[in-house]
């Protein structure tokens, strides 16, 4: 029979590299407890209307990407998405559970993502995020902390390698008169554009800014500059953001084409880019903004909010080697050799898997003391105690270094009550190490 296989662009985690994939999300989660934020776990599956009315129509994520299904067999079943991200369904818990009563809400999430776009190194089409979201705050100020929050996370995980970009798309009015200006600039070029952009000039014509074609791009070099059309309050506050970045000497990049694929951004807008060349193209470790405007269109009271969330592949192929070297699964493996040692030793393995030390035992006390050295060399613990009739007798505790190969013999304090004994000195050992 054909063996099954993992969907396309769904990959499985396990082994080494899933455990530096949890070191990274520990790295995580401590700067955003660092900051205040609380876990928040929305479910995978969400209405399609959330994502229509939050991320937009006009957007390829809602266009094209989701995986989208009825939710049931009957007729007037709704139909349904499995999340392409995270913002909405937070947006939507929040509105839901009445947290936007009492302000500020600050929430992070660590979860997969789905969206049907081409796989490619650095693109799934089950994607983990990691991101927060601040609800409450609508000063300058809030801008910079997050973006202090995410350069943080880069830090705590040892990437040096990136680049903050950010830019502005002010308020709708702002994003109104630009976008009509933009398309007048864009049509008076339409012949020399690519098709997927001359599509998206009637959708959004700021998306052709996202495009990878040289062509594009040099006619995106005359296009009208977005700050040329901000005024009052975002102005102000664009102006107040950027002297907060100064005086902190904040390492950051403008980026006045920066305009994010999703539609609910308002004001600040910001990516992380990878420049340690380990991506490819896909080289957007992260993106995030503010939303004003968010809370209320989603059906809920007018709260300035504003969020990130990053790649969690797409920063593990970034650390490439740079992740520090990790604990190994088993700080303990046990040769026991014949029945009577056997016996204590699995006694005083459980004893000691209570003191949360990780132990490896073969429960066959009928292999030969070959496989079970054999064993204990797969497993890979750093230290193996042996355990025989002899040391039992002579109450002592041998203990092979799996390194250097090298064996130690220590002697039991006491040998009234063997198997405390036993887990008092090999506990001792361990914890030294
Ligand atoms: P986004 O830019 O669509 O923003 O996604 C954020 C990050 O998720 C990207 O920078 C990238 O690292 C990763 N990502 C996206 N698509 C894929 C994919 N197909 N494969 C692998 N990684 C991917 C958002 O999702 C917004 N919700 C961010 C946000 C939060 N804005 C405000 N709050």
């Amino acid at each position: 029979m054909q063996s099954l296989q993992s969907i396309r662009g769904m990959e499985d985690l396990f082994g080494d590299s899933l455990k530096k994939w949890s070191w990274v999300e520990s790295q995580i989660q401590k700067v955003f407890h660092a900051y205040g934020y609380e876990e928040i776990r929305t479910p995978a599956v969400e209405p399609e209307a959330l994502f229509k009315r939050g991320v937009g129509e006009g957007t390829d994520i809602v266009e094209k990407e989701m995986y989208s299904f009825k939710e049931s067999d009957s007729e007037s079943a709704q139909r349904v998405v499995l999340r392409p991200e995270g913002t909405a369904p937070v947006v939507r818990a929040l509105i839901e559970h009445k947290l936007l009563q009492v302000l500020p809400q600050k929430v992070f999430y660590m979860g997969p993502m789905f969206r049907k776009e081409r796989p490619q190194k650095g693109r799934y089409r089950q994607f983990f995020q990691y991101g927060f979201e601040l609800f409450g705050e609508a000063s300058a100020a809030s801008d910079f902390e997050s973006l202090l929050l995410v350069a943080k996370i880069y830090k705590a995980v040892g990437l040096t390698s990136f680049e903050i970009q950010i830019n502005t798309l002010g308020d709708p009015e702002h994003r109104d008169r630009y976008r009509a200006k933009l398309l007048e600039y864009f049509q008076s070029h339409a012949s020399q554009l690519s098709q997927l952009s001359q599509e998206r000039m009637s959708k959004n014509p700021m998306r052709i800014f996202d495009s990878k074609s040289p062509e594009d791009q040099k006619i995106c070099e005359g296009a009208p500059l977005f700050t040329d059309f901000l005024d009052g309050e975002a102005l102000a506050h664009w102006e107040e953001l950027k002297t907060f970045l100064a005086e902190a000497s904040f390492p950051w990049k403008l980026n006045p084409r920066l305009v994010r694929g999703l539609d609910y951004y308002t004001r600040t807008v910001f990516e992380i880019v990878d420049t340690g060349g380990n991506l490819g193209s896909q080289n957007a470790l992260g993106g995030g903004g503010r939303y004003d405007g968010l809370t209320k269109d989603l059906g809920g009271p007018q709260v300035p909010a504003l969020g990130f969330a990053g790649g969690m592949e797409r920063l593990l192929l970034a650390l490439g080697e740079k992740i520090p070297t990790l604990p190994p699964r088993f700080e303990l493996g046990v040769v026991a050799i014949g029945e009577k040692s056997h016996r204590l030793a699995l006694g005083v393995v459980e004893r000691l898997r209570d003191l949360a030390i990780s132990v490896d035992i073969d429960p066959d006390s009928k292999k030969s003391p070959k496989a079970h050295f054999k064993r204990a060399d797969r497993m890979k613990a750093p230290l193996v105690w042996i355990l025989g009739d002899e040391e039992i007798n002579q109450g002592l505790v041998k203990i092979k270094n799996m390194q250097s190969g090298e064996e130690v013999t220590h002697n039991l304090k006491s040998q009234e009550n063997l198997r405390q004994s036993y887990v008092d000195l090999l506990s001792t050992l361990i914890k030294a190490r």
